[in-house]
């Protein structure tokens, strides 16, 4: 039976990708809520720019590290249990925003898409799940919508929801709880300021996005309604159209057909900002084995 009522107090939560966007807002309200929080992600300076963040950094250890790696699922498994001795939350919420036309998208890219948004997470969910009191799944609004432009990410977290919902049907009557979000736009990396100039450049003009900490808000609260196995997260016409879409609504294929053209836009010029950054600045690929939460601690 589950307890009721989620527990923060003391809890030691890991938040994946949480060096930006909604993982950096997550791990603050994590922290806000009483918990120790496992920063991830690959670029070591955000997780510390996450840390410096929050209300205590001396609750926030950082665990810089591609989770993508051979053997970072086990490093980081491994150093929860030699660190705090337990691991009470996963927060499954990294993951690359690969868009753009499917003939367009490289090998490379594909590849990296299913093994950031789903392959690693679930990993991640196998090694952690006889420690867990409670699984959060990141997901999208593209794991609920299938649009043009987005073959390849709403494969990624059609997937994820596949997986989520047939493992909270499997573990029902288990002490884990398995809880899925669906984020509308948010204020982050994956849909940043300069992304929506350069479609206000092509006369494409966004919906306005949700900040991060406001989204990070509304995953607290599902969290704490212990009954709560999915929410849609983000503004209220997001939320009313995630509702319409996992109820299978008929209403749902007219908001799809009109989303068609600008969605393409979208997710064409999402992917050429990636391919330019990329071109710039490689990310670190190696394993850190041996993380350094010296710094933060200090901070
Ligand atoms: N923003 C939106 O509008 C939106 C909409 C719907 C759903 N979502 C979902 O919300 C979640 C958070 O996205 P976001 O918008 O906050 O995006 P974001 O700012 O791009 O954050 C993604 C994070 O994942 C980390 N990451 C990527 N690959 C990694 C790897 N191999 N190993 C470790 N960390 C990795 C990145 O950090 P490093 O580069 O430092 O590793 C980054 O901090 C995602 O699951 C996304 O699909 C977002």
């Amino acid at each position: 039976m589950k307890a009721r009522g989620q527990q923060f107090n003391d809890r030691i939560a890991v938040v994946t990708g949480a060096g930006t966007g909604l993982g950096a807002a997550i791990a603050r309200a994590l922290v806000r809520e009483g918990c120790q929080v496992v920063v991830v992600g690959r670029r070591r300076a955000k997780l510390e720019e996450t840390a410096k963040s929050t209300i205590d950094p001396s609750r926030v250890h950082v665990f810089a590290q591609d989770l993508t790696a051979d053997g970072a699922v086990d490093a980081l498994l491994s150093y929860c249990k030699d660190r705090f001795g337990k691991l009470d939350i996963l927060v499954n919420n990294m993951a690359v925003g690969h868009g753009g036309d499917f003939a367009e998208a490289s090998v490379d890219e594909i590849r990296e898409a299913v093994n950031t948004n789903l392959l690693a997470p679930m990993l991640l969910a196998h090694a952690a799940l006889p420690h867990l009191e409670l699984l959060v799944n990141v997901n999208s609004l593209s794991g609920l919508l299938p649009l043009p432009g987005q073959a390849v990410y709403a494969a990624t977290k059609f997937g994820m929801r596949g997986f989520t919902e047939a493992l909270q049907a499997e573990l029902a009557k288990s002490r884990v709880r398995i809880l899925s979000i669906y984020p509308g736009a948010i204020d982050s990396e994956m849909n940043s300021k300069e992304l929506r100039a350069r479609l206000a450049a092509k006369n494409l003009d966004l919906p306005p996005v949700t900040s991060s900490d406001g989204a990070a808000s509304q995953v607290i609260r599902a969290i704490r309604d212990v009954d709560c196995k999915a929410a849609v997260v983000g503004s209220r016409p997001e939320r009313a159209i995630g509702w319409l879409a996992r109820r299978r609504s008929p209403i749902i294929n007219a908001f799809l057909a009109a989303m068609r053209a600008p969605v393409q836009i979208l997710m064409n010029e999402s992917i050429r900002m990636v391919r330019e950054r990329r071109a710039e600045s490689a990310p670190p690929k190696q394993l850190e084995h041996a993380p350094d939460v010296a710094a933060t601690k200090a901070s």
